[in-house]
C-alpha cells in the first residue's frame, strides 16, 4: 500500500481543498458491526454453490485467506493472493471464467470501472461481482489524489456510472465500507443523472448517495439476490 509521509499528506490535503473540493459534511452510515465482506462472500458461495472465486487487490489476505471455495485466484501486484500482477495485466491474459469476483484493488473511478467491465467479461451467467469501498462517509476518505491512509477513493463514481447501464443490475449494500453488488441482467432501475461523471463532486454524492448507489440493507439484499 502506498506510503504517505506527514508532509505529503498535508500538501495533498491543501491542494485538494483549494483546487478540487472543500466540503465538511459527514454521513452517518449504518454498517452492521457483526457482518463483513467475508460473511457476504460465504453467503453467496453457499447459496449458489459457486466454485470459482477471483479477488482483485488482496493486501494481507484479510479476505482471501477466509474464502472457502474449490478454486480461488487472488491478483495483487504487491502482496497477498496467488497472482503477482496488476488487474489490467491479469485480465489481458485471462481466459478463465469466474462465479464470484471481489474487486478491491486501486480505488480510483477509472480503474474500478475497468476492473468491473473486465470482470463482467469473464463472469459466468449466474455470477456476482462485489465491489468494496463504495460508501465513503466524508470528503477526505474519497479524495483522489489520496491524502490519508484510511481511504475508499472515488469507487462510488464507477457505481454511479454503471447504474446507467441497461444490462447491469446493481445495488450497494450498506455494510463494510459499502459493497457494490453487480449482476449481468436487465437493470430494473436505470439511474438518470443530470451531470457527466467527471463533474460529480463529493457534495453530489453526499446529497444523493441512496439514489445514486441504490443503497440496500443486508437483509433486503438477501431477499433480492
Ligand atoms: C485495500 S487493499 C485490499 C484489501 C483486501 N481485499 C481485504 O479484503 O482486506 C488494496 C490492494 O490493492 C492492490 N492494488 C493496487 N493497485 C492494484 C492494481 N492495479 N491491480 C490489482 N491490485 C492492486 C494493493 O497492492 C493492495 O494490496
Amino acid at each position: 500500500m502506498e506510503k504517505l509521509n506527514k508532509f505529503t499528506k498535508i500538501f495533498k490535503k491543501i491542494y485538494y481543498e483549494t483546487f478540487i473540493e472543500n466540503f465538511k459534511g459527514k454521513l452517518q452510515l449504518n454498517f452492521p458491526s457483526n457482518y463483513y465482506r467475508w460473511d457476504l462472500v460465504k453467503y453467496l458461495i453457499d447459496k449458489y454453490k459457486y466454485s470459482d472465486y477471483l479477488e482483485i487487490g488482496c493486501d494481507q489476505d484479510q479476505l482471501f485467506s477466509k474464502v472457502q471455495i474449490q478454486n480461488k485466484t487472488g491478483v495483487d501486484p504487491v502482496s497477498g493472493g496467488n497472482v503477482r500482477k496488476t488487474s489490467d495485466d491479469f485480465f489481458k491474459d485471462n481466459n478463465r471464467k469466474f462465479d464470484i469476483v471481489f474487486i478491491d484493488g486501486l480505488h480510483t473511478y477509472e480503474q474500478v470501472k475497468k476492473d468491473i467491465l473486465n470482470s463482467v467479461n469473464c463472469l459466468n451467467n449466474n455470477g456476482i461481482i462485489l465491489v468494496h469501498d463504495c460508501m465513503p462517509d466524508n470528503l477526505s476518505k474519497q479524495a483522489v489524489p489520496r491524502y490519508r491512509m484510511l481511504w475508499n477513493g472515488d469507487v462510488w463514481k464507477a457505481i454511479v456510472d454503471l447504474r446507467q447501464d441497461e444490462n447491469l443490475e446493481i445495488f450497494t449494500c450498506e455494510m463494510d465500507q459499502g459493497i457494490g453488488v453487480i449482476q449481468k441482467k436487465k437493470n430494473s432501475s436505470v439511474l438518470e443523472i443530470d451531470k457527466p461523471i467527471n463533474q460529480l463532486k463529493f457534495e453530489d454524492y453526499f446529497n444523493n448517495y441512496k439514489e445514486y448507489l441504490r443503497v440496500i440493507s443486508v437483509d433486503n439484499l438477501k431477499k433480492k439476490i
